[in-house]
C-alpha cells in the first residue's frame, strides 16, 4: 500500500514531465499500479485508516505522483451523502478532454495536492464542464460528461500527466482574481 513516503513531492522532475501513453492490454505492473493508486484514495477517505496510516485524504492520484511517468490517474470523488455511491470513481488511462465549456469554474477554497505540502491559496480557473475520453483498466474506451467538482478534479489529475501543477494556473499578481464570469464552487 502506498503511504505518504511514497508520494513524490513538488521539486521532483517527474512531476514536470509529460507522461507516456499506456499500452493495452495492461501489463501486470500497470494493473498493480492502478490498483494501488485507487487503494490509496479509498484508504485515505476512511477517517480511521487515514489517521492510522498518517495519510492525507485525496480524491485523485496520478501515476507521476508515485514516480511513474505514465498517463494514468485514479479518481475517487465520494458521494455527498453518507454511504452513497461515489460521484465518480475510476482509474483514467490515456485521458483526453475532447470538449470543454467556455464557462469557467474554480473551487472557492482553492486546490490542494498530495505532492504539494504547503497551502497555496488562490483560485484555479478550470472548465466547468468537460467531455472526457479515457480507457479503463480493461481497455474499454469511455466518453463521459462531467461538471463542477468532478470535472475540476479530473482536470487537476490530467494536468499531472502533462507536468502541470495546480498553482501554475493561479494569478500571480492577485491569487483571488479569476477571469470574469468564473463561477465559484464549494
Ligand atoms: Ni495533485
Amino acid at each position: 500500500m502506498y503511504l505518504m513516503k511514497d508520494i513524490v513531492r513538488d521539486g521532483d522532475p517527474v512531476l514536470r514531465k509529460r507522461a507516456a501513453k499506456v499500452e493495452f492490454p495492461l501489463s501486470d505492473e500497470d494493473q498493480e499500479l492502478a490498483k494501488k493508486m485507487m487503494e490509496y484514495l479509498e484508504v485515505s477517505q476512511d477517517p480511521e485508516l487515514c489517521e492510522k496510516y498518517e495519510l492525507r485524504a485525496g480524491v485523485g492520484l496520478a501515476a507521476p505522483q508515485v514516480g511513474v511517468s505514465k498517463q494514468m490517474s485514479a479518481v475517487l470523488v465520494p458521494s455527498d451523502e453518507e454511504d452513497g455511491e461515489p460521484v465518480f470513481k475510476d482509474v483514467i488511462i490515456n485521458p483526453v478532454i475532447v470538449s470543454e465549456s467556455v464557462q469557467l469554474a474554480a473551487l472557492s477554497e482553492g486546490e490542494g495536492c498530495l505532492s504539494v505540502d504547503k497551502d497555496i491559496p488562490g483560485y484555479v480557473p478550470r472548465h466547468d464542464r468537460i467531455t472526457l475520453r479515457y480507457q479503463s483498466t480493461d481497455g474499454e474506451t469511455h466518453t463521459i460528461r462531467l461538471k463542477h467538482y468532478p470535472a475540476i478534479v479530473c482536470q487537476h489529475e490530467i494536468d499531472h500527466l502533462h507536468g502541470v501543477l495546480f498553482y501554475d494556473h493561479i494569478n500571480k499578481e492577485d491569487p483571488f482574481e479569476a477571469p470574469e464570469g468564473t463561477i465559484l464552487i464549494g
